[in-house]
């Protein structure tokens, strides 16, 4: 499959560009930024071409991967989709609930495939968890802290202007939710309050009836920082096992499932329906800090 990459900053380098050079399935074309440097430089380190326009590197490909921010990854992907391209997205799809769903309509009206890259969930012994957890049942709640602090020196992510204007509700809120949704299922009702920093925390109702608590945060003072997650119901309390992971690795298993599903083998779970759904709630929860109101959402 040939694929476009959008983006040149820390992630595109990271983990992007090095997995989609490396995977046997997918010929790398070539990298659009905003920034012709930038985009030559990334391009120069693989032997691709450096591309001046969106459409003209949407026009030599078969499917895009986006490492951009999401209100700049929103319209590129909806202009691919429309082009009959497969979107490998990142995390959150878009910022706004029409855009996710312009997206996803625009998916599965071409019968594209499509993932986003929630980074973790692409490690299988995290996905058997998660199934394992979804079938024992019974949950009345889960509990999830998904706090950092990413403005500490020489970390890569906290020169990005979106995540300081967004904060932890869009950048990690999209990681809670992926661990939450597939086990108590669609979200019904979001409450949420926003403390110091970007210190945020979301009460969800689920259609199961269970409830559950998100701690967001990219900005803590590094003492407090912690990545903790647990359910709890008629099997007892049970945590999500920490375990090792590499971005590189979980690519490769993103990119597997989208051919896969490009050469006519199911959809990935983590579709871009699945991102849209998880944009429903993190507006929802905006709106709820901003008004002090409960949102519901239609399940
Ligand atoms: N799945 C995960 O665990 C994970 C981890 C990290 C990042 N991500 C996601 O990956 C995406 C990229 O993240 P990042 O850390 O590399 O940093 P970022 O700040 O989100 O994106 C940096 C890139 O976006 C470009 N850019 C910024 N504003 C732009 C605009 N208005 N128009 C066009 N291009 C623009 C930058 O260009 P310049 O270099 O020219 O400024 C750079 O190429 C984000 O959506 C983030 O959520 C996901």
């Amino acid at each position: 499959m040939r694929f476009g990459l959008f983006g040149t900053g820390p992630w595109a380098h990271m983990t992007h560009a090095p997995a989609l050079a490396a995977h046997p399935g997918v010929e790398f074309v070539g990298v659009w930024g905003r920034n012709p440097d930038k985009a030559e430089a990334l391009a120069g380190e693989y032997g691709v071409r450096a591309y001046p326009t969106v459409d003209g590197l949407i026009a030599d490909v078969d499917a895009i991967a986006v490492a951009l921010p999401p209100d700049v990854q929103a319209p590129i992907a909806l202009a691919a989709a429309r082009a009959r391209k497969h979107l490998l997205l990142d995390k959150p799809v878009a910022l706004t609930v029409a855009e996710a769903d312009a997206i996803a309509a625009a998916v599965a009206e071409g019968r594209l495939a499509s993932a986003v890259f929630f980074t973790r969930r692409f490690v299988p012994q995290l996905q058997e968890f998660l199934e394992q957890t979804r079938k024992t049942g019974g949950w009345v709640e889960a509990r999830v802290h998904h706090v950092g602090s990413i403005y500490e020196e020489g970390n890569p992510f906290g020169a990005s202007p979106w995540r300081r204007e967004r904060g932890g509700l869009w950048d990690v809120g999209p990681h809670a939710l992926a661990l939450v949704l597939p086990v108590l299922g669609p979200v019904t009702e979001v409450t949420a309050m926003v403390g110091p920093r970007d210190m945020t925390h979301l009460l969800l109702r689920h259609a199961s009836e269970a409830i559950s608590t998100l701690t967001l945060s990219v900005d803590t003072p590094p003492a407090a920082a912690r990545q903790e997650a647990v359910f709890a119901g008629k099997a007892g309390v049970v945590a999500v096992p920490a375990m090792r992971w590499e971005p590189v690795q979980a690519f490769t298993r993103m990119l597997d499932e989208l051919l896969a599903a490009a050469d006519g083998g199911p959809q990935p779970q983590l579709d871009v329906r699945f991102g849209a759904a998880v944009t429903a709630v993190l507006a929802a929860a905006e709106e709820a800090a901003r008004t002090g109101r409960t949102v519901r959402l239609t399940a």
